[in-house]
């Protein structure tokens, strides 16, 4: 029974939270010290014009602080947050809230989250968030830098693809997978991101998509960054072969095969070298998320269920 209980509350949860969005754009923004940033929260499931939005600012390492909320017209700042620097407009037609934030000092540098209250339920929805930097490194990311490499390996009959993306500024990225019908596919996805060199200045990161052998079917690998957005096609496995080879041949028109080889080692070599260095990444990493997630998770349910 008890059981029964638990299961209706995670349910008409879950349904509550799926009617309810906040998508906040962009992912992330850099700009130097005293400029301005500005970021976005479309939102939908709840009426707008009645709804207060609520914009939190949360500094690394720190609990998340409320800046101001906004609705009907009018901003209430919070405590020790000036309404010169902080400056929050609605579009009611586009049910979005945006935040301005003035002469940017390092301590502006955190994650802002805007949210909303579900009256009904007594829950707060917050959104992704965006992260903003305040770092005279300007945001890049080089399309020519992406790779998405063909499955070179099979297990139980599946395979994996990569998406690999170097050298990369700030490190705030979405990778997603597309068939060749736009559909998204989202089953085993792993993601890794890292700092080759730790100086902050330029991250790598890599998706795994591991599906059936033989589903024919043609993925791309999509991207969502601060600098650019985009999608790459995985590339043909004869394609960086026979471009190099054609180098090759001119010193040693006979002997092309070996030469093939030597570039599928060298290959090999380096996407075997990735994945130490990202298996060694993940383990801690993951634990950490995913117990982040369960805990915040349960503190709604907990309340909900102690509701008559
Ligand atoms: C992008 O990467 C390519 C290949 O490494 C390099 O030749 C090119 O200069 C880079 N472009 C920028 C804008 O950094
Ligand atoms: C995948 O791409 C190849 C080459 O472009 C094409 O011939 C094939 O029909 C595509 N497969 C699917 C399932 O669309
Ligand atoms: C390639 O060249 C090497 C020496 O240059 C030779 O030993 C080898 O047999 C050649 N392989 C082929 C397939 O021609």
């Amino acid at each position: 029974m008890l059981l029964l209980q638990v299961l209706i509350v995670t349910l008409t949860w879950s349904y509550g939270y799926s009617q309810i969005t906040l998508l906040q754009t962009p992912l992330s923004f850099t700009r130097t010290v005293s400029k301005s940033a500005r970021m976005s929260c479309k939102t939908s499931g709840f009426n707008f014009n009645s709804a207060y939005i609520h914009w939190y600012r949360q500094n690394p390492g720190a609990a998340p602080k409320r800046i101001l909320y906004i609705g009907s017209g009018s901003v209430s700042m919070d405590e020790g947050f000036d309404s010169k620097k902080f400056e929050a407009r609605n579009d009611v037609s586009g049910s979005t809230s945006n935040l301005r934030v003035h002469q940017l000092t390092e301590e502006d540098a955190a994650t802002y989250y805007c949210a909303v209250w579900d009256h009904t339920y007594g829950i707060k929805y917050f959104g992704s968030g965006t992260k903003l930097f305040v770092s005279n490194i300007q945001a890049r990311l080089n399309v020519s830098m992406i790779q998405v490499l063909p499955p070179s390996s099979e297990q139980d009959g599946k395979v994996s693809y990569m998406c690999l993306i170097q050298d990369f500024y700030p490190n705030v990225i979405k990778v997603t997978w597309e068939d060749d019908k736009k559909n998204a596919e989202e089953n085993a996805v792993h993601e890794e991101i890292w700092d080759p060199d730790a100086n902050q200045k330029s991250y790598s990161m890599s998706s795994w998509l591991t599906v059936d052998k033989n589903n024919n079917k043609n993925y791309s690998c999509k991207y969502q960054h601060e600098s650019k957005d985009g999608s790459h096609p995985i590339e043909s496995p004869d394609t960086p072969v026979v471009s190099q080879t054609t180098e090759g041949c001119i010193n040693k028109p006979e002997n092309g095969t070996t030469l093939s080889t030597d570039i599928t080692d060298s290959f090999m070599h380096r996407t075997a070298y990735l994945i130490y260095i990202v298996l060694l990444l993940k383990s801690t990493m993951y634990y950490v998320i995913v117990l982040f997630f369960i805990y915040r998770m349960q503190s709604p349910i907990k309340h909900r269920g102690k509701k008559p």
